[in-house]
């Protein structure tokens, strides 16, 4: 069987109200208990005193009839039998044992021995016939029983159908997700008419309604740009191939130009394709050579070696600052590095110097690494997009074919393999767009 937590609360409820009035039952039962007891303690010490006053009074008489007035006293008060030992413990009146055949009997002795008189006397037995009583205690703990359980049955029942019809809306709110249409993720579930409880659940579930409508337009735009970026060179290369199957002369110079031409435009493919399997890899977590690196600074002077070229064409220079210490997959992070670097010295004003920050941030376990040029800024309605594959600022002037969008998707692939964010901002006329990692513990998958 299903949980239910209709089912679970009424039984819940029952077993507390059960509990509860049994509780009340049992204090009850023992009031009951305790009068009944007081009742008796009393009512046999009025005997006590009566028989007393009985005995005082006819002390002069015979036994035989001091014992028939103790007899009738006896009789006009009910169900209490007595015994009167003499000074030797010898019976003077009263059978041997009280009540002998009575199951529940309250027995009570009183000290006769300052009564003075012919006959010296020792003590009085008195025993009380409580079987009545007794009965009557019992009847009342059935009924104490029956009501606690009755009473408990009856919350379960009520409990039960007040819990079914609270959860209506838990209820209303499942036919409303079943009859979502996937297809339209702009749809939204209003929270205004619903209870107060099911507010977080229809706020995340909005939450997550926007994430997979925002995850199925990313895929989207990328599967176009993808083919939009292929089909371009794909195109070319059909049309160049066709123009060159026409000519019945081939001239061998021409055939070789466009041989070299259409190599350029498969290598150029063929980086995109690179670019993207390794988007695609890195979203899986297959990445994890990390090891633990002293200094930042050394991947990030192999990457500007590497750079110096490019460097120089355009007259620029530069800066590190900072170091730290950090557990990076190295191939990696020069990776990302070169996507920056490569991208500051392309949008660098020529003769200017290109700064590397390596820094501890304020949260202390993470390191930030920010590649500074002076240039123009990136506009701010482009910062939220500049990490997505396939985005550039100015479109025209990025037509060249040599630059897909694909370098910052890149960076920021590799920052949150490393646990961390990428990051840009404008300030004045740098332009800073870099990366932080966590610097000590090695991520999981990192969601990429
Ligand atoms: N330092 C920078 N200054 C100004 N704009 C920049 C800078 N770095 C990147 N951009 C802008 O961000 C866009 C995306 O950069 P990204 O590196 O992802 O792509 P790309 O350099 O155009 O192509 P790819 O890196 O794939 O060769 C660039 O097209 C450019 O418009
Ligand atoms: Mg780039």
């Amino acid at each position: 069987m299903r949980r239910s937590i209709a089912r679970r609360s009424s039984l819940q409820m029952s077993i507390l109200s059960i509990l509860g009035v049994g509780l009340i039952a049992v204090f009850g039962y023992h009031c009951v208990w305790m009068w009944q007891e007081v009742r008796h303690q009393e009512s046999l010490e009025r005997t006590a005193t009566a028989v007393e006053q009985v005995l005082i009074r006819n002390s002069d008489m015979l036994p035989t009839d001091m014992w028939r007035s103790v007899d009738e006293l006896l009789v006009n008060l009910g169900n209490v039998r007595a015994k009167v030992h003499g000074d030797e413990g010898q019976v003077l009146y009263g059978p041997q044992v009280l009540l002998s055949q009575v199951k529940y009997k309250k027995t009570y002795m009183y000290s006769l021995a300052g009564l003075g008189g012919t006959m010296p006397m020792r003590d009085l037995e008195l025993a009380m016939d409580v079987s009545e009583d007794k009965k009557f205690l019992g009847f009342i703990g059935v009924v104490f029983a029956i009501a606690a359980v009755v009473w408990g049955l009856f919350i379960m029942l009520l409990s039960g159908t007040l819990a079914r019809f609270e959860l209506k809306p838990l209820n209303k709110f499942g036919r409303k997700i079943a009859s979502f249409d996937p297809s339209d993720l702009t749809a939204r579930i209003r929270s205004d008419n619903e209870p107060e409880e099911l507010y977080p659940v229809i706020e995340q579930f909005n939450k997550l309604m926007g994430k997979v409508g925002q995850y199925q337009e990313q895929l989207r735009s990328f599967n176009s740009n993808v083919a939009h970026e292929l089909n371009t060179p794909l195109s070319s290369l059909t049309v160049s191939h066709e123009l060159l199957l026409r000519e019945k002369n081939p001239d061998p110079e021409h055939l070789k130009e466009a041989l070299h031409s259409h190599l350029e435009e498969l290598q150029r493919m063929n980086r995109i394709i690179q670019s993207m399997l390794f988007l695609s890899h890195a979203s899986q977590g297959q990445y994890n050579d990390f090891r633990w690196v002293e200094k930042l600074s050394e991947p990030v002077m192999t990457v500007m070696d590497y750079m110096e070229a490019m460097l120089e064409e355009k007259h620029l220079h530069f800066e590190l600052q900072g170091d730290a210490s950090a557990r990076i997959d190295s191939e990696l992070i020069k990776r990302a590095l070169s996507n920056l670097v490569s991208n500051a010295i392309r949008y660098a004003e020529e003769g200017s110097t290109i700064h590397v920050h390596i820094e501890k941030t304020m949260a202390q376990e993470f390191v930030a690494v920010t590649v500074r040029n002076k240039g123009v800024c990136i506009p701010e309605k482009s910062m939220p997009h500049l990490f997505e594959p396939f985005y550039r600022v100015d479109q025209s002037r990025n037509e060249s074919g040599h630059n897909h969008g694909l370098g910052l998707a890149i960076v920021a692939a590799i920052a949150r393999l490393h646990g961390g964010e990428p990051f840009a901002r404008c300030n004045g006329v740098w332009v800073e767009i870099g990366f932080s990692l966590k610097q000590g513990v090695l991520p999981a998958l990192a969601e990429v």
